[in-house]
């Protein structure tokens, strides 16, 4: 099989690796790709945000496969095109892809399908927004949300109606979000720990493929700002299987189901970020793909055909569920200095030869390339180290001795990744 990925970040370099460990998986192409993926197969130039030449790159290089990494194209529609052609194409529609890119849109479709989430508010003016925050239908702490994509800044919880206000007329008032924020959801305040459960989804039904916890903050002990993730874990300890059992009845195939009654088969990776309440599990957000750091921990622990598991789901064709590793995995992120607020580039990286040797370790590349015949940083998150041992512990351990080995000036990274899990 011939497969194409879609993306450059460190979920795409493991889609990449965890694709080339499949013997049924003859050759890999990636667009843009970076310096990990280039090592595995071939990069390629295209604009991802053009679905014909998208649809265009895969024709000419007979692609067996398409595997879309982010939430962009999918939004701009590279799905429907791909399947308007009889390509086979892993990520949803355009309309499902509304499941991720409006907040409002995905609020309203778990009302209409029972799903459980906190109660909102869907406000189309500043005026109806301050309303919303005033106090009597939410209290406080009070939730405010950009509906559109707004790279992970849209999201503020407010402790008290100045707070919320000022997140209301950033929103709409000051457009801080572009067209993203000229629509809010305002929603009550859960409170609990959080979890991610990754799905697959046929257009009928749904594979479980792995839980991991984010952790989002750039500090240790989730201080600071928010980040892209700042590291990851898998699985998460409170993904028992009474809980996947329920996600998967109460949340998941609701999804599908919802998006067959639409004509529009949901085939893709889901994504469902809960909030473990006092009150039941409850949905934070969904996404229309893989998390980032969330895959270079979850692929990894997927044992057996990984292509075909993506084929039968772009085919509709259910073949899950997948062979999963009792392992555990802890990636850590390295960031460069400024992130997130800004990100250094080409500072040149050393020792990630050198780090990727140790038993149990593997290194994706995110914010890499090369420069001069040297490997430099391109962005914020530059690298997620991953560890894999038999207990959290071991594989914790794996993980920072690997850090300790790759050096950059300004390198930054959280020392506590794994922690939650150890002793459970
Ligand atoms: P989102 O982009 O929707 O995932 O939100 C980002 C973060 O904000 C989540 O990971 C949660 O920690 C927090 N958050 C979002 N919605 C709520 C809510 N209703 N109650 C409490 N925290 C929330
Ligand atoms: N790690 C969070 C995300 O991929 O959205």
């Amino acid at each position: 099989m011939k497969v194409l990925v879609l993306g450059s970040g460190g979920r795409e370099h493991a889609l990449v690796w965890r694709l080339s460990r499949d013997p049924n998986v003859a050759e890999i192409l990636t667009a843009p790709g970076n310096p990990g993926t280039s090592a595995i197969g071939r990069n390629v130039n295209v604009d991802l945000m053009s679905p014909k030449d998208v649809l265009a790159l895969a024709a000419r290089e007979k692609v067996d496969l398409t595997v879309v990494g982010p939430e962009a194209p999918l939004e701009s529609g590279v799905a429907d095109l791909f399947r308007s052609h009889g390509r086979p194409i892993v990520g949803p529609s355009k309309r499902g892809a509304a499941l991720e890119c409006s907040k409002a849109h995905a609020k309203a479709f778990m009302s209409r399908h029972g799903i459980p989430t906190a109660r909102f508010a869907v406000c189309d003016t500043a005026e109806s927004a301050l309303a919303a925050v005033s106090g009597a239908r939410f209290g406080f702490p009070v939730v405010v949300k950009a509906d559109g994509l707004a790279a992970g800044k849209g999201v503020t919880v407010a402790a008290d109606r100045a707070e919320a206000e000022a997140a209301v007329r950033a929103a709409m008032v000051d457009k801080q979000f572009g067209a993203a924020g000229s629509r809010v959801v305002i929603e009550e305040c859960l409170s609990g720990p959080e979890v991610s459960l990754f799905f697959l989804c046929d257009g009928e039904h749904a594979s479980y493929l792995g839980s991991a916890q984010d952790h989002k903050r750039i500090f240790d002990d989730d201080r600071g700002p928010n980040t892209g993730g700042m590291g990851a874990f898998a699985p998460s300890p409170l993904a028992t299987l009474d809980l996947v059992r329920d996600t998967y009845e109460r949340i998941v195939q609701p999804v599908v189901d919802g998006h067959a009654e639409m004509g529009e088969p949901y085939r893709g990776f889901l994504y469902v970020s809960l909030m473990l309440t006092a009150d039941g599990a409850k949905v934070i957000e969904f996404n229309v793909r893989f998390g980032d750091p969330e895959a270079q921990v979850v692929l990894p622990l997927i044992d057996g055909g990984f292509a075909g598991l993506l084929r039968g789901a772009a085919e509709g064709a259910f073949v899950g569920p997948p062979v999963v590793s009792p392992d555990k995995t802890v990636g850590v992120v390295l960031a460069s200095r400024g992130y997130p607020a800004s990100a250094e580039s080409g500072v040149p990286i050393d020792g990630v030869d050198r780090a990727a040797e140790l038993p149990g370790v593997t290194v994706f590349h995110a914010g890499t390339k090369m420069q001069d015949g040297r490997l430099v940083t391109a962005g914020g998150r530059v690298l997620t180290v991953v560890g894999r041992g038999a207990t959290y512990r071991e594989a914790m351990d794996r993980a920072y001795a690997a850090v300790r080995e790759i050096r950059f000036d300004g390198m930054q990274y959280r020392t506590d990744i794994g922690k939650k899990a150890i002793g459970t």
